[in-house]
């Protein structure tokens, strides 16, 4: 038996361990098929008897028998799109990276299978590699070209699972530009259900990240990739559920010219119990293996954000009088959001001259130089991938734009888009973005991306390419520059959540979660990404009321609750802030950088339903759970004999916690001492919490309340007694 820490390859079997979980393929006469995904397994004694008349494929092919949605779609040059790719050998590899592609890292070896078609000599190879800690699979699969004709790939997949059982439900995660990540249950019944991307990023409309599951058995599936993307699940009659997720084929035909090799993005695979545990497999993940770099595990700084403040109707003595207040409620990092360049002086114009606009800066290197001698990091604004046809740029080099010769191009949020498929664009993007970090010591760059895509077209490229090549295009742009610039913090940002995904995350360890800072809002939204990606990755703000994007108001306390969630910003015209609120906010911060370490990188368990019920909230406890805070909000008021309960989570339930909440000013209540059995075993009311919010002030608000849990040493405990 070849064996390596977690690999195991023994005849025809391959096993695969994490801590928790066990994979097990084998090589069934040239297919290799499931034979177990799920609970770990220390003796696989018999596994054997588990083999299977309908085979479970780990990859089906057209043309062998196979009646459900092939996973790989290959047309070879006589027109024909039968593959018989058979089992060939298997390995242990040292890990390697994804050519072109990010990809998650910190293992040291694989296990490669690979697979050839005799007749085209087209090989192909799935890599998989455990993380043992995450209780995650990560499966890379490729293809090569060893004959001598082009071969033509109208699908690619990054992974195919098969698990036994058609009584499943597929999760998905969908919604729109302000309403991000919705979580959705659908009934896998007979057909096909798809959840996809073809807007040429992962997109607000639906995330990448899904899960089949059933009652004691969830998996979890998700791509290290940001642009159009499909997973289809489908069930049988011979009692099979088949899951294939990966690039999506729509308008994707790739040339494979003969010797060259084609990679598919990395596909990661969790199974759990349940989906919470998925949920925290997959965010453990991303934490240790997707995000990199500096800001990896480092405290991320309490941010103010000039947009929701100003939009485009600013000049430098606003902005260091926003810094000044800033510096003064105890604020880290300033935002210089759009408008600071080129004419923009609105969003018809200036995109793609990323040179100061003076007159309203006074020229951004000497206004930053202002702003960190008030004792603030400085950060800013850039959307390098468009251009309005309004600017130098396009002015100069039209041919710099994405478009289609002899057709208008669709334009939305009037500008268009920069041909990054195009490597010369990405010389010009990535020397224009150096510059400006440069120019102004940028600590920090929110990487913005404010619509979707249309008119593909490259003229060096196959149109079936297009997507696939611009997100080459940008991966390449994004490696050089984390690389020169590995200090700088990096938020990618597409209208707020249009590429939250892993792709992204590898080169920038924050997404801004969404446009819409509407505290109610944000509970599901940031609840629904959650599911798939940790709170240190999640931008949340708070921001004024009436709320820009859904008018409705909330007190600050609550917008604080829902915002500490996540990374805290506050995105606001704090030069009109009474002092009453400036303190306010104040208190906030300063509550947030005491709590920072366990608020961004604690356990965070959701609690409740945030999609629809009486409550909803978290509770993120410290990795030795001697602390841990819990927001519980409660959408709507209900009448007053209506009791509303939740059970805490992730507490030591053998340790006694001393209970105390945070007031609408922000002074620490004490309720009193509980065992952390009772916390997470017992029902705790909240329908008190009613009581905290001015309603005269705020007509129909939500209610939020923050709780700390404070372990109480075992000697105080005994003095107490
Ligand atoms: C969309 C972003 O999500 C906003 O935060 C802001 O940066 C605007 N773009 C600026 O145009």
């Amino acid at each position: 038996m070849l064996e390596v820490f977690m690999l195991k390859i023994k005849e025809n079997y391959f096993i695969l361990e994490t801590e928790h979980t066990s994979l097990v393929l084998k090589n069934d006469g040239g297919e290799v098929v499931y034979l177990y995904y799920g609970e770990k397994l220390n003796n696989y004694c018999g596994i054997e008897l588990y083999e299977d008349g309908w085979k479970s494929s780990i990859l089906s092919q057209c043309g062998t028998g196979n009646h459900r949605e092939p996973a790989l779609g290959v047309r070879f040059s006589d027109g024909s799109r039968k593959t018989n790719l058979k089992f060939h050998r298997a390995r242990i590899v040292p890990f390697e990276k994804i050519e072109g592609l990010p990809c998650s890292y910190g293992a040291e070896k694989s296990l490669r299978l690979e697979f050839i078609d005799a007749p085209s000599k087209l090989k192909l190879y799935v890599t998989y590699t455990a993380y043992e800690e995450s209780d995650v699979v990560s499966v890379a699969t490729s293809l090569y070209n060893g004959g001598k004709k082009p071969v033509y790939l109208e699908s690619v997949p990054s992974v195919q699972l098969e698990v036994r059982g058609r009584d499943f439900s597929f999760i998905t995660f969908d919604g729109d530009w302000a309403s991000e990540r919705r979580r959705h249950e659908h009934k896998i019944g007979v057909g096909k259900l798809v959840n996809e991307s073809i807007v040429g990023s992962s997109s607000h409309h639906h995330n990448p990240f899904t899960l089949i599951e059933r009652a004691g058995e969830v998996y979890a599936v998700n791509l290290v990739y940001s642009g159009n993307h499909r997973t289809v699940v489908e069930s049988n009659d011979a009692g099979k559920t088949r899951l294939i997720a990966g690039i999506s084929p729509y308008a994707f035909d790739w040339e494979l010219l003969p010797g060259a090799s084609f990679f598919a993005p990395e596909a990661v695979v969790a199974y759990a119990a349940t989906e919470e545990e998925a949920s925290l497999c997959m965010r453990r993940f991303v934490s240790e293996h997707i995000v990199r770099g500096k800001w990896k595990k480092k405290p991320r700084p309490v941010l103010v954000n000039n947009w929701e403040a100003t939009y485009f109707d600013f000049n430098a003595e606003k902005i260091l009088s926003l810094a000044d207040v800033a510096a003064e409620i105890g604020a880290e990092l300033f935002v210089l959001d759009d408008g600071w360049f080129g004419a923009r002086d609105d969003d018809f114009r200036g995109l793609g001259d990323w040179e100061d606009h003076v007159e309203k800066t006074g020229g951004i290197g000497i206004l930053a130089d202002k702003i960190r001698a008030k004792g603030l990091k400085f950060g800013i604004w850039v959307e390098p991938e468009m251009v309005n046809e309004d600017s130098d740029l396009y002015r100069k080099h039209p041919e710099y734009a994405m478009k289609i010769p002899r057709r208008e191009p669709t334009r939305m949020r009037n500008q268009i888009m920069l041909n990054l498929a195009d490597p010369q664009v990405q010389g010009f993007v990535y020397r224009a973005i150096a510059r400006v970090i440069e120019q102004c010591k940028a600590q920090y760059i929110k990487w913005d991306y404010n619509r979707t895509m249309t008119d593909c077209f490259d003229k060096s490229s196959h149109s079936g390419e297009y997507y696939h090549r611009y997100m080459l295009g940008l991966y390449n742009v994004l490696e050089k520059l984390t690389a020169r610039f590995p200090n700088v913090l990096f938020e990618s940002c597409a209208s707020g959540g249009g590429r939250f995904d892993l792709g992204m995350l590898c080169y920038m360890p924050q997404t801004w979660t969404s446009d819409n800072t509407d505290a109610r809002d944000r509970v599901y939204i940031q609840a629904g990404t959650a599911a798939a990606y940790p709170q240190s990755t999640m931008g949340a703000h708070v921001s004024i009321c009436p709320n820009h994007q859904t008018q409705n108001s909330n007190s600050l306390e609550t917008r604080f609750d829902v915002a500490c969630g996540g990374v805290l910003g506050y995105e606001y015209d704090l030069t009109k802030l009474t002092d009453a609120e400036k303190k306010e906010i104040s208190e906030q911060i300063s509550f947030y950088k005491t709590h920072r370490e366990l608020l961004q990188f604690g356990t965070q368990y959701m609690l409740g339903n945030a999609f629809e019920g009486d409550m909803s909230g978290f509770i993120t406890v410290s990795p030795d759970k001697s602390k841990a805070i819990s927001v519980v909000c409660l959408p709507f008021r209900r009448v007053w004999y209506h009791t509303v309960c939740t059970k805490f989570q992730g507490l030591d339930e053998k340790a006694v916690y001393a209970v105390s909440y945070r007031d609408a000013v922000g002074n620490l209540v004490k309720l009193g001492e509980a065992s952390g059995a009772l916390l997470c075993k017992g029902q705790f009311r909240l329908d008190t919490v009613y009581d905290t919010v001015d309603t005269k002030r705020y007509s129909n608000p939500m209610y939020t309340r923050l709780y700390l849990f404070e372990k109480v040493s075992a000697k105080r405990r005994k003095t107490n007694e």
